[in-house]
């Protein structure tokens, strides 16, 4: 269901738990929450509804409970085409470095986004993102990554800004161009480095398509010195930059990405203590992609332990794409950052709300229901808030509220 033909929410939501900002110790039970004009104007006890609101219509939420919309805060949902070919080659031996290296992996993905129109990028993106959204993500954000050109980068940022029109979801878009070297600049990376600073991110900042700057900080991506060149840049248009750092190894990028304020620090298997120390110095979000860990068959698990210890936020995410992450369950991925990662399940609820909301520099707007916020909430069918954590491959999800229409 797109926007237009959905119907409103406003109106007292009763007969429902809520679970205010992820945080079991603050649920509400037998609580209400009022919506009027698409925004949340009141939450608490239904026994404390004050009785200036109690004339409004009202939504019997059946025994739900009712959680902020998720945030699924690290994506890339638009591309062409898909890749199980080179899944099945991964399971005959050839590693993902080898598969990138021998031309495929990551540039067979920009061919095939650079062949599709708009249309058809939006019509196979908006697929994967009905999946997502049917488990109650209210936000999300979409990298650009998979065009390496300013027309074919420019595509996917307008795709992604479409589906958020669309489908009445918030989308924040990440403009990834240092994601990989397109063919055309082979053995030229420092040449493309330039293109991405000086033409493609001046373009695309100015037709407003940018929310944020990312890049890939590895041996098959981009070096540290790249990657700066890349912030550099950023900051020179005022936006906010985030990273895929210390995914395969250990390059420092953590700890260049906390220097730079990052938002937030992607990935993060190889990470160390140094930067984990910095990210927790700058405030700057870990976002672990249990995905992708699965997905490569990784064994190298992000530094869980330290984290904690240095108090860094973390947030989990889908990373859905092609290559690595094709997932479209983070109901999936809360399970797996359980299982795999060993987080627990305060942690893993926190990581899909408020810590993922500070991933994109939205905590003022996403990961919790507050007063004076758009309605964006999700209604379970569960007993338990472990529940979102415990089913996997089972979706308990009974309706989703997003910027104040309701979608099922
Ligand atoms: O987040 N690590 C780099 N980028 C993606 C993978 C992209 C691909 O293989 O297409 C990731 O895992
Ligand atoms: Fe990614």
């Amino acid at each position: 269901m797109t926007r237009t033909d959905a119907p409103s929410a406003d109106g007292i939501w009763h007969h429902c738990h809520l679970l205010p900002d992820g945080n079991i110790d603050r649920a509400i039970r037998d609580g209400a929450l009022v919506v009027e004009a698409g925004r949340i104007v009141w939450l608490g006890p239904l026994a404390a509804l004050p009785d200036g609101l109690a004339h409004l219509p009202r939504h019997d939420a059946n025994g739900a409970w009712i959680t902020p919309g998720l945030v699924d805060c690290h994506t890339h949902l638009v591309y062409g085409g898909q890749r199980a070919d080179e899944f099945a080659m991964r399971l005959a031996g050839a590693s993902y470095e080898d598969i990138a290296r021998a031309g495929g992996g990551i540039v067979s993905t920009v061919r095939a986004t650079r062949e599709a129109d708009e249309a058809t990028l939006f019509a196979q993106a908006a697929l994967r993102l009905e999946a997502l959204l049917a488990e109650g993500v209210t936000a999300i954000e979409i990298k650009s990554g998979y065009g390496l050109s300013l027309d074919a980068e420019r595509k996917q940022l307008r795709v992604a800004r479409q589906l958020g029109e669309a489908y009445g979801v918030s989308v924040y878009t990440t403009f990834l161009g240092a994601h990989a070297l397109p063919p055309e600049y082979a053995g030229r990376a420092d040449d493309y480095i330039d293109l991405v600073c000086n033409a493609m991110l001046p373009a695309l900042a100015e037709e407003k398509l940018v929310d944020a700057v990312d890049a890939f900080c590895e041996g098959i991506g981009f070096s540290p010195a790249q990657t700066t060149r890349v912030f550099d840049a950023a900051a020179r248009y005022g936006l906010p930059v985030r990273l895929h750092a210390e995914q395969l190894s250990n390059l420092g990028g953590a700890a260049l990405a906390a220097r730079h304020g990052a938002l937030s620090a992607d990935h993060l298997e190889h990470l160390d203590e140094a930067g984990v120390a910095a990210m927790a110095e700058a405030g700057t979000v870990a976002v672990l992609l249990p995905g992708a860990y699965y997905f490569l068959r990784d064994t190298h698990l992000p530094p869980l332990a330290l984290l904690r210890q240095y108090g860094v936020p973390v947030a989990i995410s889908t990373d859905h794409n092609p290559g690595t992450s094709p997932t479209t369950s983070l109901l999936l991925m809360m399970n797996m950052a359980c299982t795999l990662f060993r987080m627990t399940v305060p942690e893993v609820l926190a990581g899909v709300t408020t810590h993922a909301a500070r991933a994109l520099g939205a905590s003022d707007r996403h990961g919790a229901l507050a007063v004076g916020r758009s309605a964006d909430f999700a209604l379970w069918q569960i007993a338990s808030p472990a529940e979102l954590a415990y089913w996997f491959g089972r979706n308990p999800c009974v309706g989703v509220v997003r910027q104040g229409k309701v979608y099922r």
